[in-house]
């Protein structure tokens, strides 16, 4: 079964032409995987603020409201509330946790402090006559945590399940709407849900089932929303927003973001995409030949290769404090990426592919004061002064997304399950100075890490998330032959993660790990020792710098 059919892409930049759910953002930790939730039923939707402005949801023309859960209590002083459009709009709600105490609260139900608090695994008893519970395993294990409960749900509405601590762990009813403006004189009864656990997460059997009734049976979107949908649509807005004649630049890192946007775009607006890569000489082994030869001439992009290497190299001499040397390559590229733009003439446009997480991060912290991104995560970061107008045609997708659309583009695998690689490259893996010497060696001892990792069919999908190799600056005694070395020491990292943001050290097979090392030590001149990372995220980070 091809990739396609398996997880099933539902991505559309918002149009009010997409059907959309919005869902709103009350402060939970799991409001990003309610979005996923949502997208795998081949359904558009945006997280946003809870107080994001009404003209920007209005603007959205959403098919139903979800609401979050959150860390607040309803009923106190300055806490987060339901905003008015939401019952104003006639359209499906359902509330998540916090979000369902909201809409009890707003509909004259009650909301308590609960002596009983109901965090982790709990069964539930269904009403199963409810649309959204129908042929459901009854009890249910669902995921509850919250402190507040419901003792009494607003009047009219039915209970529809129970647990031991949760008297009303779901609910439903309708709300009396009556149109105003271009709606006015309709009038309808417009359900509102709510689940007092997490339908969203893993640990909640049959979590999928119950959103996407409520998305299909409720809110009736139909979810059609395709990797290739997403295209013609991204392709024309893309033409529209760039118009006829002007001109764009896109940094391409061969990275699978920057790939597939650059991609997208060319497709859009052909020669008028001027793509800049820079060889830098942090790349791994093979790697700039490499990008030149699928982007420049199989894909075809109009693709300028910029030699820096000897650049890069004299900005880190001698320099081995890690934060340093991603700010000197940061700005090194700035220049030269500068340098390469104004030499092409006028460019209106940057292309950059930027994704859904980033977005989420950046417009969450308006309201929360949520953990800045680390510095790390802007090197390579592009000149503010150029004037040079955005086209992040990515901006509202997932990576698993991105990556649907990459194959679709006719990107090849080796492209799109790229295993992620930090701006700074091998700076960060050459513990300590950096010389052309020290990245030799750690060239050749990281191409036999990735190529025993393939070799084993030990990457890809859903397989090591990141592997490679690292130089550290240890010497240590060995014996070659009949004589006695003192050489560098190999560090061999390799991870499993969802998202970088966690992972933990893979468990290699022994096999592979002794191919690598004896491989490492016969085949790389100046290394003598190779040791295995066993160390998680945390405590320790993916990256050794
Ligand atoms: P850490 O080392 O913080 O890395 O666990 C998490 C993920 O981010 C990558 N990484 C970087 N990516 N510029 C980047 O673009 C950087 O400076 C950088 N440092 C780490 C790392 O490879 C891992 O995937």
């Amino acid at each position: 079964m091809s990739l396609q059919e398996e997880t099933p892409i539902a991505v559309a930049p918002a149009t009010s032409a997409v059907e959309t759910i919005v869902i709103l953002d009350f402060g939970s930790q799991f409001t990003r995987l309610i979005a996923r939730r949502v997208r795998e039923a081949q359904v558009y939707c945006e997280i946003l603020p809870h107080d994001a402005p009404p003209e920007k949801i209005a603007a959205l023309e959403p098919r139903g409201f979800i609401l979050s859960g959150g860390p607040a209590s309803v009923y106190e002083a300055g806490t987060p509330q339901l905003p008015d459009y939401v019952l104003e709009s006639g359209q499906p709600v359902l509330g998540i946790c916090y979000g369902m105490q909201l809409l009890a609260r707003k509909l004259g139900g009650e909301v308590q402090y609960a002596a009983r608090r109901e965090y982790g695994q709990a069964q539930t008893e269904l009403d199963r006559a409810s649309v959204l519970f129908q042929g459901l395993p009854n009890p249910l294990n669902v995921w509850m945590s919250h402190g507040d409960h419901i003792p009494t749900p607003p009047p009219g509405f039915a209970t529809l399940a129970r647990s031991a601590n949760t008297p009303v762990a779901a609910m439903a009813g309708y709300y009396s709407w009556s149109g105003t403006g271009k709606h006015e004189g309709e009038k309808r009864e417009v359900p509102v849900l709510g689940l007092q656990f997490h339908p969203e997460v893993n640990n909640t059997e049959n979590g999928p089932d119950i959103l996407q009734r409520f998305l299909f049976q409720v809110c009736e979107c139909k979810g059609d929303w395709t990797a290739g949908h997403f295209i013609n649509n991204a392709i024309e807005e893309i033409q529209a927003k760039i118009g006829p004649e002007s001109r764009a630049i896109c940094a391409l890192s061969g990275g699978v973001d920057s790939a597939v946007a650059a991609t997208l775009v060319s497709q859009a607006i052909g020669e008028r995409l001027t793509c800049i890569f820079v060889n830098n000489g942090l790349l791994r082994q093979g790697e700039a030949e490499s990008v030149v030869a699928i982007f420049g001439q199989k894909i075809g992009l109009n693709l300028i290769y910029v030699e820096a290497r000897e650049r890069f190299l004299q900005k880190l001499e001698g320099i081995s404090d890690p934060e340093e040397k991603r700010k000197r390559i940061g700005n090194e590229f700035i220049r030269v990426f500068e340098e390469e733009a104004r030499k092409l003439g006028p460019v209106q446009w940057l292309v950059q592919g930027t994704l859904y997480p980033d977005v989420i991060e950046s417009a969450t912290s308006e309201t929360k004061s949520a953990s800045r991104i680390k510095t790390h995560h802007n090197v390579g970061g592009l000149p503010a002064d150029m004037k040079l107008k955005l086209v992040e045609p990515l901006r509202y997708l997932f990576k698993d997304e991105v990556r649907q659309v990459g194959l679709e583009l006719g990107l090849s695998r080796e492209v799109v399950w790229r295993q992620p690689f930090p701006g700074p490259g091998l700076a960060v893996r050459v513990i300590g100075a950096v010389s052309e010497e020290r990245l030799e060696i750690l060239r050749a001892a990281d191409a036999i890490v990735r190529e025993e990792i393939i070799g084993a069919g030990l990457d890809g999908e859903g397989a090591v998330w990141q592997y490679f190799a690292v130089l550290t600056p240890l010497q240590s005694v060995g014996v070659m032959g009949d004589g006695r070395t003192y050489s560098n020491v190999v560090a061999v990292r390799a991870v499993s993660s969802q998202d970088g943001m966690t992972a933990d050290w893979a468990r290699l097979p022994y096999e592979v790990l002794s191919r690598i090392s004896n491989r490492v030590v016969n085949e790389v001149s100046g290394v003598n020792r190779v040791v295995y990372d066993i160390t998680s995220k945390p405590p320790a980070t993916i990256e050794w710098e």
